[in-house]
C-alpha cells in the first residue's frame, strides 16, 4: 500500500462490536502504511465497564515492542497521577488516537514521529468502536494530538485545557496534557507539570464521583 492512499481502518472492522473481536481485528489492521514498520497494533487496554477512558497519541517505543498502551516513561507519569488521585488503572480503558508506532530510525534508536492528519483519520474508526462499545461517562484527551483528533486542528491546549468541553461523545470530556510533557519539561519546571497533570486528573475524579 502507497503511503497517502486513503483505505483506513473502516474496512477492518468487525462486523458486531465487542472489544475481543476490535483487538483481534485491529492486529491485522492495513488501514494505513503505519502497520508496516511498527512491531505490532498496541489497541486499547481495559474493561467494557470502564466509566474513565483515557485518549493518548499514539504508542511509542516501548508500548509497540509490548503491544500493551503506556507502559513506557509516560506510562509510568500516568499511573503516579492516577494513583495519586485514587483512580486504579484497572477500572480505566486506556488507548490512543493512532494503534501503530511511527518512528524515524537513527542509528539503534527509533526517534518518535507525531502522527499526521491522514494517519488519524484513517485510524479514527478505531477509537469511535472503542468509545461506542465503552460508552465511558468521562473521556480525557492526552496532549495536542488527541484533542485536535477529537475537536480539530484549531484546538489550543492552552486555552481549553481542564474545561469541560461540549461534546456527544461522553457526558464529560475533557483535555489535559500528554503525560510525556512532564517528561520533557525542564528539571526545574517538571513538578509543577506533573501537579499540573495530576489536578487535572483529580478535577475528572471529582467529577465522575458526582455523576455517579
Ligand atoms: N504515548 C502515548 O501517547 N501513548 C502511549 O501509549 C505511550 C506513549
Ligand atoms: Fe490501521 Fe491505525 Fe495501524 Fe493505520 S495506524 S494500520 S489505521 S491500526
Amino acid at each position: 500500500m502507497a503511503d497517502g492512499e486513503k483505505v483506513g481502518a473502516e474496512a477492518f472492522l468487525p462486523e458486531r462490536l465487542s472489544l475481543p473481536r476490535m483487538r483481534e481485528a485491529a492486529a491485522g489492521c492495513r488501514g494505513c502504511h503505519l502497520h508496516q514498520h511498527a512491531t505490532q497494533t498496541v489497541f486499547g487496554e481495559g474493561r467494557r465497564s470502564a466509566l474513565l477512558m483515557l485518549v493518548g497519541e499514539m504508542p511509542g517505543d516501548r508500548e509497540d515492542l509490548a503491544g500493551r498502551p503506556f507502559v513506557g516513561p509516560a506510562g509510568r507519569e500516568l499511573d503516579k497521577a492516577l494513583e495519586a488521585v485514587g483512580i486504579d488503572r484497572r477500572e480505566v480503558y486506556v488507548t490512543n488516537v493512532v494503534k501503530h508506532f511511527k518512528f524515524e530510525e537513527r542509528g539503534k534508536r527509533r526517534i518518535h514521529q507525531t502522527p499526521k492528519r491522514p494517519e488519524i483519520d484513517a485510524c479514527r474508526p478505531w477509537l469511535d468502536s472503542e468509545i461506542e462499545v465503552v460508552h465511558p461517562r468521562a473521556l480525557v484527551l492526552l496532549g495536542a494530538t488527541a484533542a485536535k483528533a477529537i475537536f480539530g486542528s484549531s484546538f489550543t491546549l492552552s486555552r481549553h485545557r481542564g474545561e469541560t468541553l461540549p461534546a456527544e461523545l461522553a457526558p464529560i470530556v475533557t483535555a489535559t496534557i500528554h503525560p510525556s510533557a512532564i517528561l520533557r519539561a525542564p528539571s526545574e519546571a517538571r513538578q509543577r507539570e506533573r501537579q499540573g497533570f495530576t489536578n487535572d486528573l483529580r478535577a475528572v475524579a471529582r467529577a465522575l464521583a458526582q455523576t455517579a
